[in-house]
């Protein structure tokens, strides 16, 4: 009998479902572009969707006291109480709405909290209406519950948010809510609160639910910096993250609020998913709103929105058309000139040839997907530059 050491190369059958789960093309361009910079290639990065600047100083200590303290065991599944009343306060705070502490689940990462809303929403076959172009994890974690994800387009007509009309126009028997990401990837757009009004109660109307992802919500740049979602639809679940503002994306870990009718089988749910987020993250992030690490990211924050002035101006320049200035998170949604073939053999040969590696729109869905480039201004002036200067080179390529 052959031995079995697993190495048949018989491949294990994947539930049908998963077809539509699509790997991101993003990470296959890193993987080449790693490749190229291990050869020697000097490669400018603005496909990651991370911030450069690290985690502040004052939250690896508090995490480091974490761990020395012996804090390395489960905690409750929504979290540490000290952690969700900080969350609690910052609502009050920094947006000015009241949320109990019991509302507040600490997840793995804004990821976390997105699984668990869906999975609370979701029977086999339910759908919920998502943005076209869109963050491409909502889609295949909907399909990968056994869900749909309906794809709506979103377009510069309307600031590439939904709105109320589009979501009742697409909205269907076995619809159980809405996903949004506001400030959003890739657009770094805003919604308009009175469109977050007329969803949220279009949702509640329907007995379903809108799921507001603001994750970039701290790295808004204009006055939407001092609103959240909850404001408008104080039923809706709000998905929030310790990964972008606050410089945490390696340490996992995300919160979520949730209407109060929702805790108890949330808390079920989290239960069996997960037991909890990490411990140790959750100390470091007990640190994340003390006025010295809330300096630190604003002035990041204020850095981020410097860049957008710089490069913004830069990228129209070289003949890449953004319709909607972004409002906030760290990217910028160019469209390519009618000369380009299509965004992933400009992606590909921007990264072969010019050694600058951006995100083809296919990543994010299919409306005008492949006349899209993702560009994240998550680099310092000097990289930015010499990035665009290559982007220039890429599109000169192509007739530009
Ligand atoms: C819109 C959006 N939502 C959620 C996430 C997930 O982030 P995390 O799990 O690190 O909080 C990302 C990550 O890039 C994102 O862009």
């Amino acid at each position: 009998m052959p031995a079995n050491n697993g190495t048949s190369g018989r491949a294990l059958r994947p539930a049908n479902r998963l077809v539509s789960v699509t790997p991101f093309r993003v990470m296959r361009l890193l993987t080449r572009a790693n490749e190229l910079a291990a050869a020697g290639r000097d490669i400018v990065h603005l496909e990651v969707g991370e911030p450069d600047f690290g985690t502040p100083e004052p939250v690896v200590r508090a995490g480091i006291r974490g761990l020395e303290a012996g804090e390395t065991r489960y905690t409750n599944a929504a979290g540490i109480d000290a952690l969700r009343e900080m969350i609690s306060l910052h609502y009050h705070e920094d947006y000015g709405v009241e949320v109990d502490p019991s509302r507040i689940f600490v997840t793995a990462g804004g990821s976390g909290a997105l699984l668990l809303a869906v999975t609370y929403l979701l029977d086999a076959d339910d759908e919920i209406i998502i943005g076209d172009p869109g963050y491409p994890c909502n889609r295949h974690l909907v399909t990968a519950l056994g869900g749909r994800g309906r794809l709506v387009t979103v377009d510069e007509t309307s600031r590439y948010q939904l709105t109320h009309r589009r979501v009742q126009q697409a909205w269907q028997a076995n619809t159980r809510g809405v996903l949004m990401s506001s400030p959003s990837n890739p657009t770094g757009s805003v919604a308009a609160s009175e469109e977050l009004r007329a969803i949220g109660d279009e949702c509640r109307q329907h007995h379903a639910c809108l799921i507001m992802d603001e994750i970039y919500q701290g790295l808004c740049f204009g006055a939407d910096r001092f609103s959240t979602a909850l404001a408008e639809v104080p039923d809706a679940i709000v998905v929030n993250s310790f990964s972008k503002y606050f410089g945490m994306t390696g340490w996992r870990l995300g919160w979520m609020v949730i209407p109060p009718g929702a805790i108890e089988i949330m808390n079920r749910l989290a239960q069996n998913l997960f037991i909890c987020a990490s411990s140790i993250a959750q100390e470091a992030a007990l640190a994340a709103f003390s006025d010295e690490s809330r300096s630190i990211m604003d002035h990041q924050r204020d850095q981020f929105e410097q860049r957008l002035e710089y490069v913004l101006p830069r990228v129209r320049d070289i003949g890449l058309e953004v319709p909607c200035e972004p409002e906030g998170a760290f990217y910028l949604y160019a469209q390519l000139p009618d000369f380009v073939p299509d965004s992933e053999t400009f992606c590909d040969y921007a990264l072969e040839a010019q050694g600058v590696a951006v995100t083809p729109g296919t990543d994010f869905g299919r409306h005008g997907a492949d006349r899209h480039i993702r560009i994240a201004y998550t680099r310092d002036f000097p990289a930015l530059s010499d990035g665009v200067d290559r982007l220039a080179l890429a599109l000169d390529h192509f007739g530009g």
